[in-house]
């Protein structure tokens, strides 16, 4: 019997109780270590919890079960993911990669991958033409997220992944703004999907942690290998906190949504809003008419709390060009419209009255 999302965020995949006493609650193996019975005799197949931890992998599992994943590693950040999943690639090889990426992606690429001989470069992933277009012969993956942070462009997932194959490359998804509950990239083709669970999975602006989950058993033996040598393992109290946020993810998505729709309503009949840009979720960016504007805006928020991050229970309000794309070049960053008047909106579980009431203020107070 195969459950409902909304059910495997509470169970995982089957309804049958994982722990040893029958604790309904999983616990927290707060252990480094793991002793053996023998020399050669390891009856739980856990040794050291670098490499694995029950409270991990009962985590790892739950999360595999909601994006359809023969395998999840959990990482002490989303970008412990991510840039371990960029390790899988060797001297040589070419990578393209979507021109509207988190800033820590594109400092990773810039800063730290640039040492490492392959050649990553950008793609407007919204158009699978031009993606086909740069493909080469080397080309050994595709990484894109969708929607994009924070322009909400949205990519064809199944259409990327047909020329991905098509051409023996990879594609990676980073699913962190629409989480399992409103898209599955591995059933729409993604060889790997990676996520913040910092945000949504998470859910209550409590843990930094982050996922990678793999389509088939080949990446999950060479992704177990990665993880467990270069150690940036979720700790087992920060996994206990995301299975117990993990239990209302479907409830919360709900709540994001329509207090989103409605937010999104009100922006866009104020004369001072320009653009309004949402893709689903929780999630809305949208430009006011000068910078000065922005940055009163950011001031007189009082509910919305002025913050990086998103996807947690409280709603923030980001300032991308500032806080979370500083290391975009400018100039690229004018290209893509991540510009000194952009705000992005991450809407909360809060009143949606109080919501609206509290930018309605903010709004009059940056109009005086
Ligand atoms: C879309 C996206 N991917 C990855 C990351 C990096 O995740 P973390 O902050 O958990 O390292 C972020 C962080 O904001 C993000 O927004």
């Amino acid at each position: 019997m195969s459950y409902d999302i909304d059910t495997r965020c509470i169970h995982g995949l089957e309804h049958k109780n994982k722990d040893a006493n029958f604790a309904i609650s999983y616990p927290i193996y707060q252990t480094a270590s793991f002793s053996h019975l023998t020399p050669g005799h390891n009856p739980t197949g856990f040794d050291y919890s670098r490499e694995s931890n029950p409270t991990r992998s009962y985590l790892e599992e739950t999360i595999s079960s909601l994006e359809h994943a023969y395998d999840t590693i959990a990482f002490a950040s989303g970008m412990a993911a991510i840039a371990t999943a960029f390790e899988f690639f060797k001297a040589g090889d070419h990578i393209l990669c979507g021109e509207d990426l988190y800033g820590g992606v594109v400092r990773l690429i810039a800063q730290v991958c640039n040492k490492n001989g392959y050649e990553v470069e950008a793609v407007d992933t919204t158009n699978p033409a031009e993606v086909e277009s740069k493909i080469r012969s080397n080309t050994r993956a595709i990484y894109l997220e969708t929607p994009t942070n924070p322009m909400m462009k949205v990519s064809d997932i199944e259409a990327i992944a047909e020329i991905a194959h098509k051409n023996q490359a990879l594609l990676i998804v980073d699913n962190t703004f629409m989480t399992p509950y409103f898209q599955n990239p591995i059933q729409k083709g993604a060889d790997i999907v990676v996520h913040s669970g910092t945000k949504y999975l998470s859910g209550h602006n409590d843990t930094v942690c982050g996922f990678l989950c793999v389509a088939n058993e080949e990446l999950s033996d060479r992704f177990r290998l990665l993880s467990k040598t270069i150690g940036a393992t979720l700790g087992p109290f920060e996994c206990w906190l995301v299975l117990r946020g993990l239990k209302t993810l479907a409830l919360r998505m709900e709540r994001h949504k329509s207090n989103a729709l409605a937010v999104k309503e009100w922006l866009q009949k104020q004369p001072v809003v320009k653009e309004v840009y949402y893709a689903g979720s929780g999630m809305i960016s949208f430009t006011v008419d000068s910078e000065e504007r922005a940055v009163s805006i950011l001031k007189n928020v009082s509910l919305i709390i002025y913050a990086e991050s998103l996807g947690g229970t409280e709603s923030l309000i980001t300032y991308p060009a500032v806080q979370t794309h500083p290391d975009v070049p400018k100039e690229q960053r004018e290209k893509l419209g991540i510009t000194e008047r952009l705000l992005r909106l991450s809407v909360g579980i809060e009143s949606p009255n109080d919501i609206i009431a509290d930018l309605e203020q903010a709004f009059v107070q940056s109009i005086q």
